[in-house]
């Protein structure tokens, strides 16, 4: 399938997913998110696949919701509409771990979009921020929500009401990304680490997304029970006898997704 405002291709069992508006630094139009959520939604349906990266330029991950795109919208266009609601949660509802690569920019809706996947990997030069406040409006994409759940009330209310930004080591301080990883190398380490997961089983990977991602949704009580029934589910199996068989016979586990 071919798309206009992003690029996509399979890199061995990973989805690679590149956000491709150079001219507008990636700023995410209606029609590029729902590009964005028909390669998703064509990677979840491929057995192959185990994993996907969203990235964008090295100058930009995405500078944020298309401001040209929105600026003479009325309230009605929004609400009628259900702007961000109707193609944008398609990302959050991907069952296969989703990694964000970010290099350059990850402003407003684009750090929103970030925020979404599973896990921000980010270059040396990433800024991040959510400057909506700049703009007379506040993050629609569940930016105060998220950002404040991943860097605290303090840091998260003062990025959103004066707009600043956050450099990828004060990002990687306060806990928004996982890993910094110099801007010429991001690329590969995400699909390598992409690969990775893609090479686990695929039940135990989905079910350890469920559960981290249950630690958000629930108290600690119920998000601990849901645990320990995913975990004792997982014996049921082929994988988790191979994986232990395999540690036990100092060997690499072959995992059939069974
Ligand atoms: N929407 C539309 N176009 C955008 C854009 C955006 N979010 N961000 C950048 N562009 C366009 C610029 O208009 C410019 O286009 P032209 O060449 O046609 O003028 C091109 O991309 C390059 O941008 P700049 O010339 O501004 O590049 P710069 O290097 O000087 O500055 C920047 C980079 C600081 C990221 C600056 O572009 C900027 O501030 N962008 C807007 C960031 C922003 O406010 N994001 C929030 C959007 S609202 C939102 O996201 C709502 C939500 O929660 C969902």
């Amino acid at each position: 399938m071919s798309y206009e405002y992003i690029l996509t291709e399979t890199r061995e069992n990973v989805g690679l997913i590149t956000l491709n508006r150079p001219d507008a630094l990636n700023a995410l139009s209606d029609g590029l998110m729902d590009e964005v959520g028909q390669a998703l939604t064509s990677f979840e349906q491929d057995d192959a696949i185990g994993a996907v990266v969203i990235t964008g330029s090295e100058k930009a991950f995405a500078a944020g919701a298309d401001i040209k795109g929105m600026k003479d919208r009325s309230y009605m266009d929004m609400y009628l509409g259900n702007f961000i609601g109707r193609n944008w949660e398609q990302v959050t509802r991907c069952r296969k771990p989703v990694i964000a690569a970010v290099a350059g920019y990850a402003l407003g809706g684009g750090c929103e979009l970030a925020m979404m996947c599973d896990f921000i990997l980010a270059a040396d030069n990433a800024r991040f921020g959510q400057p909506e406040i700049k703009l007379g409006i506040i993050p629609g994409a569940g930016g105060t929500q998220r950002l404040t759940r991943f860097v605290g009330k303090s840091k998260a209310m003062e990025m959103c009401l004066t707009g600043r930004m956050m450099d990828a080591q004060e990002a990687e301080r306060a806990g928004l990304v996982s890993r910094i990883i110099p801007s010429a190398d991001l690329l590969e380490e995400a699909v390598k680490t992409a690969g990775e997961i893609a090479a686990m089983s695929r039940p135990s990977v989905f079910m350890a997304k469920t559960a981290v991602n249950k630690a958000y949704e629930t108290t600690l009580a119920e998000g601990v029970a849901a645990e320990r029934i995913m975990f004792q589910s997982l014996f049921a199996t082929e994988d988790q006898k191979e994986g232990m068989s395999a540690f036990s016979e100092k060997r690499t586990a072959d995992f059939k997704n069974r």
